[in-house]
């Protein structure tokens, strides 16, 4: 009845997935949301033989009434919720004015509205948790606008935002806030996706190098938790371009970006 608890939106699939495997084989319950009704399933079979507890639901990001029922639902089970990973989104990479109106308010719903949901939805199961945390999974495009992908990256700042305010908000409630940013990672998402920046950059993180990130933002080392880290960004390169964009002139970190984008 005890057992850590997490949430997970767009579990189905990608990081999200393996996030899922990831805490169940370390004995956690795991709260596994998505659209993607044959993926939870598919998840289910393999997390079948790990320590932990896989509970899934179908879950639409962009229904805040629905995360609620399916939040609410799993921290009845355990009477705790440790951590709300929220992770579902999708990326257009296109030029901007060649994707359809429609499309780019989808991206903004599920990658925006969605994490707003998760946060109102979790928030009283977080706050009555013993140091719980939220991991937002942002991106390495909110280090700086990326071309090609603009409206996304876009999506990824407000994240990021989002972050950094309720982190400092939500200290008082004893809720840790941060939020994750990758470069490519290899799942569906990148799959068929050709910018500018998944030529310059290449699409070379697996989903373990992203979770084994989440894993450690959850157990802060005592370095992070000196430094206050709140941004993870994951693998080398995305970890130079952070340091880059706080560092370097904002003509500098510009070009770089343009070149990156090859635009
Ligand atoms: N793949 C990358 O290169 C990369 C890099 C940086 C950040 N990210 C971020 O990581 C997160 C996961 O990405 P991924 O690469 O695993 O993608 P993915 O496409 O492999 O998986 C995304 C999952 O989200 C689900 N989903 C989509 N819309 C949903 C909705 N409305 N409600 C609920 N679930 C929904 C999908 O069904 C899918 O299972 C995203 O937020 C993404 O922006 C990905």
């Amino acid at each position: 009845m005890t057992t850590k608890t997490i949430a997970i939106s767009g579990a189905a699939a990608g990081i999200g997935r393996a996030a899922a495997l990831r805490f169940a084989s370390e004995g956690w319950t795991v709260g596994a949301f998505d659209v993607d009704e044959a993926g939870l399933k598919s998840l289910l079979d393999d997390a079948d033989r790990l320590p932990g507890r896989v509970v899934t639901g179908t879950l639409d990001v962009r229904d805040a009434a629905q995360f609620k029922e399916r939040i609410d639902a799993l921290a009845a089970e355990t009477g705790r919720l440790d951590v709300l990973l929220n992770n579902a989104g999708i990326l257009l990479g296109e030029p901007f004015e060649e994707i359809e109106l429609e499309a780019h308010v989808r991206e903004i719903d599920i990658n925006v509205k969605g994490v707003v949901h998760g946060l109102h939805a979790a928030f009283p199961h977080l706050k009555r948790t013993t140091g719980a945390t939220v991991v937002n999974m942002a991106s390495a495009s909110s280090i700086y606008g990326q071309a090609g992908l603009s409206n996304y990256s876009a999506t990824k700042f407000f994240v990021r935002g989002l972050t950094e305010g309720l982190d400092i908000e939500w200290k008082r409630h004893d809720i840790r806030v941060v939020d994750i940013w990758p470069l490519y990672v290899q799942t569906a998402m990148t799959d068929n996706l050709v910018t500018g920046s998944t030529t310059s950059m290449g699409v070379n993180l697996t989903t373990d190098d992203v979770v084994a990130r989440i894993w450690q933002a959850v157990h802060p080392t005592a370095a992070n938790r000196a430094l206050h880290q709140v941004h993870f960004a994951v693998g080398t390169p995305a970890r130079a371009l952070a340091l880059g964009a706080r560092f370097s002139p904002s003509w500098l970190t510009r070009a770089v970006n343009r070149r990156i984008a090859q635009h």
